[in-house]
């Protein structure tokens, strides 16, 4: 029997700071208003993804962290579909380095791991769709625009597939062909950058966003009123803030964005409510930190569950994550509880966390992961990381 052919890629997570929320066609995922998001260093978060296509594969396969998925999920088909179709386009147009045809009818097995735990409760959707796209191009040797596939499978996750600083423009067409992501800035552009993620122990699961945003669009007049009169301006904004490095605009108005998206939420009949009581003491934390120094140091984000995800820059990462520690104190092993990146060790003076003047809420937060912007999706040369064995079948 001849052997499969692998490939494996890597893709990363990204947190919107003007988010996505509503859809103007639901099955080819179009949005409401365009956004744009921070690409996180695969050093703390990633998704790696195995592709291999062999001609004695009876059918395409999908195993997720481990589990044999339903490979039929309609999203996943489109991603499926939608890179076959244009891998026998490059082949019609008569492209030299494309697969021939006898790849083009191959069957694929799919393996699929995050590094970090599903758990965290952290949206590994984008990262999972960005990884399957690109992984799938790689292996049906697709190369240029991959994010208005990636976007099929998960809205979000067609700014995965760029690093850095990226923008989703929501596009205008029907069939959704100018809706696609775009890098604004690469990720070595802003290298003082910090974000930390800070996770909080969440009692159960939120409604998700698919359904969540769903019934928004049915509901709010407050997201028709954000998608219409707040956002295009607020991209403008945000692009320059970005562009010119300006952490106090890009910080408010990462602010402002957060709450106008959990307002349309509350807005939402029945309402959703992703915010949790260790939400609400982040945003205090914050909003009284920036207030004691009289400038804005640092930032929060929410998406659709209460983890709070904090950009600041580097210089006050140690301080401000020893009053994180401080108002949300670990349980016993507080080595543990910073992931990623390292942190140097900084005391808060007295004047300082009285001025934050919180009741601590023990065991609040999990853990922290330090972390970064970076880059998009990659190959892994490295053939002993591959997820599937030189059959096509999961390593154990
Ligand atoms: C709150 O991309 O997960 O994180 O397109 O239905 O898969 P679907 O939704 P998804 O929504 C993400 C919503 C958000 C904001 C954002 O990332 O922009």
């Amino acid at each position: 029997m001849e052997k499969p052919h692998l490939v494996t890629c890597t893709a990363p997570v990204n947190i919107a700071v003007v988010k996505y929320w509503g859809k103007r066609n639901e099955e080819l995922i179009l949005p409401i208003n365009s956004s744009l998001s921070v690409t996180l260093h695969q050093d703390q978060l990633k998704t790696t993804t195995t592709v291999a296509t062999n001609k004695s594969f009876k059918e395409d396969r999908i195993w997720l962290n481990g589990k044999e998925e339903d490979v039929t999920h309609p999203r996943l088909q489109s991603c499926l579909r939608e890179i076959r179709r244009l891998a026998r386009k490059r082949h019609n147009d008569g492209d030299a380095t494309s697969t021939d045809l006898t790849g083009l009818s191959q069957k694929v097995h799919i393996c699929s791991i995050n590094n970090f735990p599903t758990a965290a409760g952290l949206a590994s959707s984008a990262a999972g769709f960005a990884c399957l796209v690109y992984s799938l191009a790689q292996a049906f040797g697709v190369e240029g625009e991959l994010s208005g596939i990636a976007r099929q499978g998960s809205g979000s996750a067609c700014r995965s597939m760029y690093g850095g600083f990226v923008q989703w423009i929501m596009g205008n067409q029907e069939d959704g062909k100018d809706s696609l992501a775009q890098q604004v800035e690469p990720e070595s552009h802003w290298p003082e950058l910090r974000i930390l993620v800070l996770v909080a122990s969440a009692e159960r699961k939120p409604i998700g966003s698919t359904s969540g945003m769903q019934t928004s669009v049915q509901t709010s007049g407050l997201l028709k009123h954000r998608a219409e009169s707040v956002v295009p301006h607020r991209m403008e904004e945000m692009i320059k803030a970005v562009r010119g490095k300006d952490f106090a605009a890009f910080a408010e108005l990462t602010m402002k964005d957060s709450n106008q998206f959990h307002a349309t939420c509350l807005d939402t009949y029945p309402p959703i409510f992703y915010l949790n009581r260790v939400s609400q003491q982040v945003i205090h934390l914050v909003h009284r930190y920036n207030r004691h120094y009289g400038e804005t140091r640092v930032a929060y984000s929410f998406d659709a569950g209460p983890n709070a995800v904090i950009f600041t820059l580097q210089q006050h990462v140690p301080e401000f994550v020893h009053l994180v520690q401080h108002f949300f104190p670990p349980e016993t092993n507080g080595e543990n509880f910073i992931k990623g990146l390292p942190v140097k060790h900084a005391a808060a003076s007295e004047q300082l966390k009285q001025s934050v003047g919180l009741e601590p809420m023990p065991k609040g937060i999990n853990y922290v992961i330090s972390t970064k912007a970076g880059p998009g999706p990659r190959v892994v040369k490295d053939p002993s990381l591959h997820l599937l064995t030189p059959d096509g079948f999961p390593k154990p």
